[in-house]
């Protein structure tokens, strides 16, 4: 089966369930907007979805509706899978989700698989924007996140103090102010996808400092920094206990 025909069964599947939020499609991007973006490499960019959703008051209860058509693949309890297919979002700071989100929405991150699940016609506007973001960084953390072979690490740890730590902090937190992702006990095998995506130019709204900043690291450098960082520990009370299941999905 094609990706196409798994999404299109997938978006079926979700269509039919009752306790799908697309609201009223207000806000969101036009098409023109999208396919300008598209060309673009742009971290930052002005006006749009990202700093209107920021404004807004987050309606949590819609953000747990919203969250079911994410649950299919981010799994209910926001751990995404070990193998890095897709990420954990659990914990990541409210800033950083509504920006990756606005970005993907109006064409500054090209995530296909996703993109038909993003939209306004199927979750609903900005507002839709904010109250998800408010449920996932509310969501606890997986205690147990897929990590690399754990053969490097002193070299890891060297590397990340050097060369990540003014950014993402000592432990991986990241900084919600500046829109700096939690790094912290994300999946490895999706650490490794984003920094080389990142690295290449491929994901174009990343950060050109640091872009800049692992220019020069070899495939050696980048698998010891990112086994330290699939290490690194949230502090305890983002974390959930092992094998908890979200009672909103049950
Ligand atoms: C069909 C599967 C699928 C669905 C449904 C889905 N996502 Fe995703 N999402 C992905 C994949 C795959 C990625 C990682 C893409 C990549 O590697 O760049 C991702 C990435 C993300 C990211 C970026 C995470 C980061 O660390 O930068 C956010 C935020 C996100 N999704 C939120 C959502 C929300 C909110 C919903 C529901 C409205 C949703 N996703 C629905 C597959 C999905
Ligand atoms: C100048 C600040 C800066 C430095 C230095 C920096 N980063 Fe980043 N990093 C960012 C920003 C900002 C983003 C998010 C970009 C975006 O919005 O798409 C990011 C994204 C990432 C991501 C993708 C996270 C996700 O959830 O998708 C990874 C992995 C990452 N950085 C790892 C590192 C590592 C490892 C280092 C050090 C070797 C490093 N970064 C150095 C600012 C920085």
């Amino acid at each position: 089966m094609s990706m196409k025909w798994v999404i299109v069964a997938l978006a079926t599947t979700m269509l039919a369930g009752p306790a799908l939020a697309a609201g009223p499609a207000a806000g969101g991007p036009d098409q023109a907007t999208v396919e300008a973006n598209k060309n673009k490499k742009e971290w930052m960019s002005q006006g749009g979805e990202r700093e209107e959703a920021l404004t807004l008051k987050p309606n949590k209860d819609n953000g747990r509706d919203v969250y079911e058509v994410c649950s299919a693949c981010h799994m209910p309890e926001g751990w995404g899978l070990v193998d890095g297919t897709f990420p954990q979002l659990a914990g990541q700071h409210r800033s950083v989700i509504i920006k990756q989100l606005a970005d993907i929405r109006d064409g500054h991150r090209d995530n296909p698989t996703m993109y038909p699940f993003a939209l306004p016609s199927e979750i609903g506007g900005t507002q839709a924007i904010a109250d998800v973001s408010e449920y996932i960084a509310g969501l606890k953390m997986n205690p147990q996140n897929g990590q690399g072979e754990g053969t490097d690490l002193e070299l890891g740890a060297k590397l990340y103090k050097d060369n990540c730590v003014r950014c993402h902090g000592e432990a991986g937190e990241g900084d919600a102010a500046k829109f700096y992702p939690r790094i912290q006990a994300q999946h490895y095998e999706y650490l490794i996808r984003q920094y080389r995506w990142i690295k290449e130019g491929k994901r174009r709204n990343s950060n050109p400092e640091m872009v800049e900043q692992i220019k020069n690291f070899t495939d050696k450098d980048t698998k010891a920094v990112l086994d330290y960082v699939s290490r690194l520990k949230p502090p305890a009370d983002l974390v959930a206990p092992a094998g908890w299941k979200n009672p909103d999905f049950q």
